[in-house]
């Protein structure tokens, strides 16, 4: 396999969803859905598109239904059979081709972004991976993952996933800098910090849950201690994979939803609405006419 192909991607899926609790309860926030695919499918899809065939979730407790998400139903099919839906029974069967590998690894405790990603290691190895966090979703002609793999072809190295968010908010990201002279949409990354407050952030370059990241980071994560928040954050075993190896951040193009935020979610879930192929002229009509009585 050369060396620029990634066929690797790891979703860190054990968090608990607390700001979308009592929803997030029993149920996996992840399985929020954005009109009628939940968060991971567009997630996995993503990955897909971008070359992946192996797919590494890594869950916890209350996490069962990703399992189930992604795995047959025959009971259901049948059903639908018998009842002649076929759409739907071709919608089911569309969720994953038959192509893409499925591990779930379970994370024993709640010990950070950091944590969970070593977890990948018995599976990802040496290669170069990926990393997709389910809550930002991300709408791009070209998906986002996908544009992060052709930057990996041209430049090598690994490659971080970044937008400009509003100073203030520079405590909820990891927060980049970029190396003297760089311009355009790929830099050459010269520092990163987790959540910073927005007086001592070097920059409002945001990491948005989108990694492309070199397999030696597994040694950094191994032995990095907590950092923010208590937690082992991937943001400090970039820090020091940053010391002997190339990172980039890139500024790609697409829209980001924070569906990790009640807002975000909403907001996703408006302009998805909006663009359905079935739904969507019957949805604007309905807003316009209710926005006219705000
Ligand atoms: C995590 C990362 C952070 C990154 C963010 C993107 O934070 O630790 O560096 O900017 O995801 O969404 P979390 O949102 O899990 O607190």
């Amino acid at each position: 396999m050369s060396q620029n192909q990634v066929k690797t991607v790891v979703f860190p899926v054990a968090g608990r969803g607390t700001r979308f609790l009592p929803a997030t309860k029993a149920s996996p926030k992840e399985m929020l859905p954005i009109v009628d695919k939940p968060l991971i499918q567009y997630a996995v899809d993503e990955a897909l598109s971008a070359g992946a065939d192996t797919l590494v979730f890594i869950t916890g407790s209350s996490k069962r239904a990703i399992e189930d998400h992604f795995d047959t139903n025959t009971e259901l099919e049948s059903v639908l059979q018998a009842q002649g839906k076929q759409e739907l029974l071709d919608t089911l069967r569309g969720i994953l081709p038959s192509w893409a590998t499925c591990v779930y690894i379970r994370q024993p405790a709640p010990l950070g972004l950091g944590h969970a990603v070593l977890c990948a290691r018995p599976v990802v190895g040496e290669a170069p991976f990926m990393v997709h966090l389910a809550d930002d979703l991300i709408d791009a002609e070209v998906p986002c993952l996908k544009q992060m793999v052709e930057v990996h072809r041209a430049h090598g190295g690994s490659v971080l996933g970044v937008q400009n968010v509003p100073p203030q908010d520079t405590d909820k990201y990891g927060i980049v800098s970029l190396a003297q002279g760089a311009s355009g949409r790929v830099g050459r990354m010269s520092h990163i910090v987790e959540k910073p407050k927005p007086r001592e952030a070097p920059s409002n370059l945001a990491v948005v849950g989108r990694y492309l990241l070199s397999g030696s980071i597994f040694a950094d994560l191994a032995q990095i201690g907590t950092g923010a928040g208590g937690e082992i954050q991937l943001t400090d075993g970039i820090a020091r994979l940053m010391r002997r190896e190339a990172v980039y951040a890139f500024e790609f193009e697409g829209k980001r939803y924070d569906c990790g935020s009640k807002l975000g979610y909403l907001q996703a879930t408006v302009e998805y609405g909006l663009r359905h192929s079935s739904l969507g002229a019957d949805f604007a009509a309905y807003l316009k006419e209710f926005v006219a009585t705000l």
